[in-house]
Parts: structure tokens; sequence; C-alpha cells
């Protein structure tokens, strides 16, 4: 296996279920090495040219437009489900494709750092299948409706820097889900949407996870360049970061991601600092 390779080969597959069924299929070829092939695929691997990607392998469809732009639906009627799981299964065909950046674009890490983004993908992977295969019940499809074009962005624009990367994207961007997802979960269950309540549980399960893995590595490179974590992140989360910041915080998945109680009060503190900014002009 050549890890960073085979990343960017899934990375750039256009086909969202191959992409998909490649992530899980790499995950299991790593856990299937010990301890010594791992390693030596990474030195093996490192040697290979990072690339600059514009834009990951993605599919013609869904049209990406400005989040603005999309029309709003109540999940009350059916098209307001479709809407529902296919902007869902967008955000994961997304994660896919943010988690091979982080262990493609980042080399000269801790194998367990390749392995939890390894993990990550592949849980990724599993969620837009759960996805996809809803929309084929409700009767739509991936690519049937517009998506919006954001979600790309923050990749790009941390991509010089893995502390930048770690602290906006699953610190920030990730940790939004664990936010949005158990009240959505609810609505679901009141509108006796059983099939989709339980993927969304899953996925809530793992995205606690996933942004555990964010946190635990923003530490570890703030450790290696002995920089107060606090600091960075207040200096990171300065103007227009916070524009990502959306109070009711769901403070115990945080705390069970890893947050702490010092971190949880600095992102309510820049929430509101923005949005009196703001106000001002
Ligand atoms: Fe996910």
């Amino acid at each position: 296996m050549d890890v960073f390779y085979d990343s960017e080969s899934v990375l750039l597959c256009a086909d969202p279920v191959k992409k998909a069924q490649d992530c899980i299929g790499l995950y299991t070829r790593w856990l299937d090495m010990n301890a010594a092939t791992r390693q030596q695929a990474i030195i093996d691997s490192g040697r290979s040219v990072v690339r600059v990607l514009d834009a990951p392998g993605r599919p013609d469809k869904p049209s990406l437009v400005a989040a603005k732009n999309l029309p709003r639906r109540g999940l009350g009627t059916a098209a307001g489900r479709i809407a529902l799981v296919h902007s869902l299964a967008h955000i994961e065909f997304n994660a896919i494709n943010l988690a091979l950046d982080a262990l493609y674009r980042f080399r000269d890490m801790p194998v367990r750092y390749v392995e939890d983004w390894l993990r990550v993908a592949s849980d990724e992977g599993e969620h837009f299948l759960l996805l996809h295969g809803r929309l084929a019940e409700l009767g739509s499809h991936y690519g049937a409706l517009d998506a919006h074009d954001g979600l790309w962005d923050m990749a790009r624009r941390t991509d010089h820097d893995i502390l930048v990367r770690m602290a906006l994207v699953p610190r920030i961007l990730e940790a939004r889900g664990l936010d949005v997802a158990p009240p959505m979960i609810e609505k679901l269950l009141q509108l006796g949407d059983h099939e989709t309540a339980t993927i969304l549980r899953r996925i809530y399960t793992d995205e606690i996870t996933h942004v555990e893995v964010g946190n635990r590595w923003f530490r570890h490179v703030c450790e290696a360049r002995s920089l107060d974590g606090t600091a960075v992140f207040r200096d990171l989360l300065r103007g227009e970061n916070s524009a990502y910041l959306r109070s009711p915080y769901n403070h115990a998945a945080r705390l069970q991601a890893g947050f702490n109680e010092q971190e949880l009060a600095l992102i309510k503190e820049m929430e509101a600092d923005y949005k009196a900014s703001t106000m001002k002009n």
C-alpha cells in the first residue's frame, strides 16, 4: 500500500459511490497491515509530491451554487425531506474529501495521524452510502438538486498549515454538526421518519469521534510548536472565521469531543464579538 498515492487517487475520483467505497477499502487494507508495514508504507509514500488541489474529484451534478441561492424547504413535505437528505449527502461527500486531504497534504505526522484520518474517511464513506441509499428510497439521488459551494473553500484556505486546518475544519465546521444533529433527529422522529433519524443518529455518534481527532492533532501541533492552544484558537477566530460560529452549542457533545471549558467559553465570546462588530458596520 502506498498511503499517500492511494489517498490522492481516491481524492481525485469523481464518482461519489466509488469514492465512498474506496475509502472504506483503504481503511480495511490499512487494518490488515502490521505496525512495521504501516510505518514503511508512510516512509515510502512520503516521498511523493503533494499537489495543490483547486477541487477534489467530484461529479458534474450536483451543480454548486451559493448557499443563499438554495431554496429553503420545510421538513414537513416529501420534497423538504429529500432536500435535507440531499444536503446531508453533500456534506458527507465533502467530509470524505476533507478527511483524505488532511492525511494526504500534511506529511511528517505520526502513524496514528494517518490512521485517524483513514478511519474518518472510511466513516464518512459509510455515511455517504447510507444517505445515498436513503435518497433512493425517497425516490431521488445525489445530484438531483443543487448543493452549496462553500465546503471546499475552507480546505483551500487552510491548505498551507496543518495547525490552521485542524483549528478551522474539524473544530469549527465539523463541530457544528454536533450542535445541529440532535434537534434535527428530534424533528424527524416527530414527523415519523425513523429511517432518516436512525442514519443521523449513527452519523452524530461518529462525528463526536471525528471532532475529537481534530482536537487531538490541533493540540499535538500546538505542543510541537510550543504554542498556547487557546491563544492560537483566539487568533484564528478573529475576524471572518467567527462568521461560522452559531449558538446554541451542544456543550456536552463538544466536551465529549475534546474541547475544554475555556475553549467553549472562548467560542461564545468570539461569536458575540463578531456579531457586535457586524452590527456596528
Ligand atoms: Fe460524516
